[in-house]
Order: structure tokens, then C-alpha cells, then sequence
């Protein structure tokens, strides 16, 4: 038997060497599922258009779904002396019907066929990306809201800035990941687009119905340009472009979690579960899976780059240096979705380490910015306010004195409108109580956001 899908114009036998360079079932065995799906409906579709007898029909469609059960239960393996995975079960279908099975790749190319494997592909992708944010989000709602009361230091250039409530810094990442899943539907809408019925390139002259089709495999519209059809994956490109912005996003949480368990910062202690050892340093608990986390970033944005360039130079229409579409797009999707599952996992197993706040908030310069708010509440112009207090700041500084140590004659050197009251602020508690602005880390803006975010992770 012919194992290939192509050969009478062939005199002598491929190159073994050549058949392993181009053969993709190594990673292309991923789409067995989606394959024969949309071999089901093609055979559904070819019956009822009279392209082929309604019982071959039936005969290839009942053995599609034999097919698809052992796919499903897992009593499927990919034969690598396959080209591909189309190849593969057409061999299958095959020696489950014979001859028959030869006209199932009526007006079809592998060419739609690998494009309509692929988007529902990245249509299942969707799905499980979106439910892996979500739990992720989870994650870090209720470990914002288990400490709902901690106040940790801001930062900007990573340098003390204002105090924050711990939940506002985490919420901002639930907020990050929401903007994913937003992008993640927005690209299933160009994703949900049957490519399958272009033929090669050019379309046939066989009387399809790919409207039927799309019905049933719940394509959203039909291509509009064969030629379109099976040359462009900017669908999957944009898939990855969400998994790059999902990655830097959760590089950042990585590396601000990294900074947090550090002995220096302090914040944050990682359970032993999800924290690893050193070799050499019997003392060392290392956060690896964060470490992991930030570093896969980087090969995610590699293959979204690599992904433009394999594609930047082709002519229309199909050519086969797109095989290489779906080894970077299936690593992509299956590390993203593992990051998040880990992530998930560890923001459970984080503890905050309350002994340490309170040295990390000692400094009440990080309350600066409070007491020239306070001057412009009562007349001052926010510029000579700022100028007052950073005078002030240095003054504590060169005597070596908290701001909260000085006298209200002193504060009263540098802004008469300073008084008893101004003192009071110099605290992280009244600081984040202050705030007042939509959005800001005021606590009962925080709980708010807690409980919103509780509610509408509950209800997706
Ligand atoms: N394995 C091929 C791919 O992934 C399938 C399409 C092959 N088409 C062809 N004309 N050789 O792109």
C-alpha cells in the first residue's frame, strides 16, 4: 500500500532521509482529533451533495467515529513512518474500509485540510487558555483577599514610593491577566473563520456546500479568498501575540514574587512545596518555578518572532515552510498553559511574613507625597508644596530623624500651614486611608474590587 498521499507521477522511491526531514507527524500527531472531525463533516458533506453515494458517505463517516473513539480513549499512537497526520488516518480509514476510503479527499487539499486542523486547534486553545487565566486570577484574588489588610511599599524605579495595600499590587495583575482573556476572545472571533473547501489554492469544480460544513463544525463564516484561505496564519500569530503580552505579564508577577521572598524584601515566604534546593548550599530555598516562569517569557516571544519571520517572505500561496506553524504554536500554547497551572498552584502555597512589615514600612518618607497633599488642601500650589517637603525630607535626613520625630515647629520652618494634624499622616495605615481617587489603593476600594472580581470569577 502506498503510504504517501501522492506518488503516480513518481518513478523511484523517496529518499529515506528526505521522507524523516519532512515528515511533521512528531508534532502534527496533536491534531488527530480536530483532523478527523472535520473529515466527519466533509463526508457528511460529500453525501449530501451527491459528490459521493449517501451509504459511502455513511460508511466513511461511521468509520471517522471509530477513529475518533480510539483517539478519544487515548488507543491512538503516531506512526512515524507517516508523512503527517492527515496521511496517518487516511491509512487508518483505510484499513477499516478499503477502497472507499480513497474518496474521502474529494475536493479537499492538505492544504485547507491543515488550516481547518489548526484553527480548531487554536479554538480549543482559546478555551483552555481562558479557563487557565481564570484560575489563575483566582489565585491571586484570594490570596489578596486572605491578607486584605497588609500594606507593603509601592515602588517606581524600584525605589520606595508610596505605600500600597498588597491586594491593590495583586489585583493590578488580575486586572493585566483580564486584558489577555479579552484579547484571547477577540482572536477567536478571526479564528472562527472554515477555511476548508478552498481546495489547494484555487477552489473546485466539484459542487460543494461549505456553508453545511461550516454548521457543523460552528464556524462563525466560511473564507471569503481560496487563495487566502490556505496561505495566511495570521490567526495563529495573533494567538501568539496574546500568549507574548500573557507571558511578559506573568514574568513580571514571577519577578515581582522573586524580589518579595528574597531575605532583603522580605514580604513574602514560599512554602517548601513549591520551592527547590540548592546543590551546594544546604541554607538556600530557591524560587526555580518563578525563575521558570520569567525565563519562558522569553522562548514565547522567540517563537512569535520566529513565527513572523518563517512567514514574512512567502509567496502566495501554500508553501511548506509553514509546516513549521505548528511546532511554535503548540509549544507556545502548552507552556503558557503550564505556567499558569504552576503559578496558580504556588500562589497558594505563599505565606506573607507579618514579622518583617513592620521594618519595611519604617520609613515614613514613603508618606512624603501625603503631607504635600496635605499643603495643597489648605491653599498651597502643588509645585511649592513639593518643594517644601522635599526640603523637609533632606532636613530629617541630615539629622539623621525620622520625619515622624520632628516637632511641629520644625515642619512649620518650612510651610507655615503645617500643623499638629500634618504629623498624623505620617503613618502607611492613614496614607492608603486617604486615598480617594477611583482606582487608588484606598482599602475599601480594595474590597470592593475584591469582592467584584470574587463575584465575576465565580460567574464566567
Ligand atoms: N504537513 C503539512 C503542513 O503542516 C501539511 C500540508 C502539506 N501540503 C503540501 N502541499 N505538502 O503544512
Amino acid at each position: 500500500m502506498n503510504k504517501k498521499l501522492w506518488g503516480g507521477r513518481f518513478s523511484t522511491r523517496t529518499d529515506p532521509l528526505v521522507e524523516q526531514y519532512t515528515s511533521s507527524i512528531a508534532v502534527d500527531y496533536r491534531l488527530a482529533r480536530y483532523d478527523v472531525e472535520g473529515s466527519i463533516a466533509h463526508a457528511k458533506m460529500l453525501g449530501r451533495c451527491r459528490i459521493i453515494s449517501a451509504a459511502e458517505s455513511r460508511t466513511l463517516v461511521g468509520a471517522l467515529r471509530r477513529i475518533l473513539q480510539r483517539i478519544a480513549a487515548g488507543r491512538w499512537k503516531p506512526d512515524p513512518s507517516a508523512e503527517d497526520i492527515h496521511t496517518q488516518i487516511q491509512q487508518a480509514l483505510q484499513r477499516l474500509v478499503g477502497p472507499v476510503a480513497k474518496k474521502l479527499h474529494t475536493a479537499r487539499s492538505r492544504n485547507d485540510q491543515v488550516c481547518l486542523d489548526v484553527r480548531l486547534y487554536c479554538r480549543d486553545a482559546v478555551e483552555r487558555l481562558t479557563r487557565a487565566i481564570r484560575a489563575a486570577q483566582s489565585s491571586l484574588v484570594a490570596f489578596g483577599w486572605a491578607n486584605r489588610q497588609v500594606i507593603i511599599p509601592g515602588y517606581t524605579h524600584l525605589q520606595r514610593a508610596q505605600p500600597v495595600l498588597l491586594a491593590h499590587h495583586l489585583l493590578a495583575y488580575v486586572e493585566m491577566l483580564q486584558r489577555d482573556a479579552d484579547r484571547l476572545t477577540g482572536a477567536r472571533a478571526r479564528i472562527d473563520v472554515l477555511p476548508l473547501g478552498s481546495g489547494a489554492l484555487a477552489g473546485t469544480s466539484l459542487p460543494i456546500d461549505r456553508a453545511y460544513v461550516a454548521k457543523l463544525l460552528h464556524f462563525a463564516r466560511v473564507s471569503a479568498n481560496s487563495m487566502d484561505a490556505v496561505s495566511d496564519r495570521d490567526f495563529a500569530l495573533e494567538l501568539l501575540a496574546v500568549l507574548s503580552s500573557l507571558a511578559v505579564h506573568l514574568s513580571r508577577l514571577a519577578e515581582d514574587l522573586i524580589l518579595w521572598t528574597t531575605e532583603e524584601f522580605g514580604i513574602l515566604a514560599l512554602d517548601d512545596a513549591v520551592a527547590t534546593g540548592s546543590s551546594l548550599m544546604p541554607q538556600k530555598k530557591n524560587p526555580d518555578v518563578l525563575e521558570l516562569i520569567r525565563g519562558q517569557a522569553g522562548l514565547i516571544i522567540g517563537r512569535e518572532t520566529a513565527f513572523l519571520t518563517m512567514l514574512k517572505g512567502l509567496p502566495l500561496s501554500y508553501n511548506r515552510d509553514m509546516q513549521w506553524d505548528k511546532r511554535l504554536l503548540f509549544e507556545a500554547v502548552e507552556e503558557s498553559l503550564s505556567a499558569l497551572e504552576v503559578l496558580a498552584r504556588l500562589l497558594r502555597r505563599v505565606a506573607v511574613q507579618h514579622g518583617q512589615l513592620p521594618r519595611l514600612m519604617a520609613s515614613d518618607a514613603l508618606c512624603a507625597t501625603d503631607l504635600a497633599e496635605y499643603l495643597v488642601a489648605r491653599g498651597v500650589a502643588f509645585a511649592e508644596a513639593h518643594a517644601a517637603v522635599g526640603r523637609l525630607v533632606a532636613y530629617a535626613e541630615g539629622r539623621r530623624r525620622r520625619l515622624g520625630q520632628l516637632r511641629v515647629h520644625e515642619l512649620q520652618r518650612f510651610s507655615p500651614r503645617f500643623d499638629r494634624a500634618a504629623l498624623a499622616l505620617l503613618n502607611p495605615a492613614t496614607s492608603v486611608a486617604r486615598k480617594r481617587s477611583a482606582g487608588s489603593t484606598n482599602p475599601r476600594l480594595v474590597h470592593a474590587a475584591l469582592v467584584r472580581w470574587q463575584r465575576k470569577l465565580k460567574n464566567q
